[in-house]
């Protein structure tokens, strides 16, 4: 079995590490020119002149659970060949973690905390009930549910958004434009999970955000290019939110220049809700390979028209 490898964010390291697991493969790293036969790919944000036209492979498997960089290329992919995303892989629990940080942070006010103490000011603020914090998540793929379900087990009540119609467990569903109107209006704080595709790209602009009642928080762990940044700048300077934390953004690493970086009331995080743990990561590809070597069928595989 013959593996092309390709890590924009790790040229080298990781590639040798996932060889060290598949032994019984020829795994190479792909540079450019390289049109040598191959039967899998595995990419991270990969140029088009590696899977162009590439008729040979099998299935092409994306290190990360956001398929949008791929599927950038996906007219460009022949239409036979499979792509197959990392589901969960520990990300669910890096992400749960991380957005129950956030909530916790804003509903039990302590990034006020921090910012009045930092002036030794002792001003203690009554607590929020948790039934009337609801949590709306947008996004209720694999990560989406994992994050509702953590918030759940924290007692806040939670609704869900998606594409199409879900029903799941002590959970408000809702989909479809109107469905996100509904569904906004009664948060006190929202957390995007989002595949980033045609239909929510630039989703949270003025217009949507402002469906949600003044003073809500929102937490974005999906894609910057879901969110109008300039929309959601005068949205926390005016007060209509107040605050958000952010993990991606429109363009990354953050420009230096951006105005995120002296907005008070937002706190920023690299890119890191989620990082793909490469153990887990690698051991759940090496199952699939296999089982795709012995005609089985396999999960996370996305829907190319959808695009996710
Ligand atoms: C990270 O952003 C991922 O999509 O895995």
């Amino acid at each position: 079995m013959k593996i092309i490898y390709y890590n924009a964010f790790d040229p080298k390291d990781h590639g040798q590490l996932f060889a060290r697991c598949m032994p019984q493969a020829e795994v190479r790293l792909w540079r450019e020119g390289d049109s040598a036969p191959a039967d899998y790919a595995l990419v991270w944000k990969p140029p088009a002149a590696m899977l162009v036209n590439r008729n040979d492979l099998k299935a092409i498997f994306n290190l990360g659970a956001g398929v949008d960089a791929i599927m950038k290329l996906n007219d460009q992919i022949p239409a036979h060949v499979p792509i197959i995303r990392l589901e969960d892989a520990g990300m669910g629990e890096q992400m749960a973690d991380y957005v129950s940080h956030a909530v916790l942070g804003y509903f039990r006010h302590f990034d006020q905390y921090r910012q009045e103490t930092a002036q030794k000011k002792w001003l203690p603020k009554w607590p929020d009930k948790k039934q009337d914090f609801k949590i709306a998540v947008l996004g209720l793929g694999v990560l989406g549910r994992v994050i509702a379900m953590r918030l759940q087990q924290l007692n806040f009540p939670v609704m869900g958004w998606g594409r199409s119609q879900k029903s799941l467990d002590l959970m408000d569903c809702y989909s479809g434009p109107d469905g996100l109107k509904t569904c906004l209006a009664q948060a006190r704080a929202v957390v995007s999970i989002l595949p980033l595709t045609d239909e929510t790209s630039n989703l949270l602009d003025r217009a949507t955000l402002t469906c949600l009642q003044r003073g809500a928080y929102l937490i974005n762990v999906g894609r910057g290019a879901h969110v109008v940044e300039e929309d959601l700048l005068s949205l926390l300077q005016s007060g209509h939110l107040a605050g958000a934390t952010l993990d991606v953004f429109q363009q990354e690493p953050l420009p230096l220049s951006h105005p995120f970086w002296n907005q008070p009331n937002l706190n920023i995080t690299p890119h890191i809700s989620a990082q793909t743990l490469l153990d887990e990561g690698n051991a759940q590809i090496a199952v699939k390979l296999q089982h795709l070597e012995q005609g089985l069928r396999v999960s996370g595989v996305i829907d190319r028209q959808k695009g996710y």
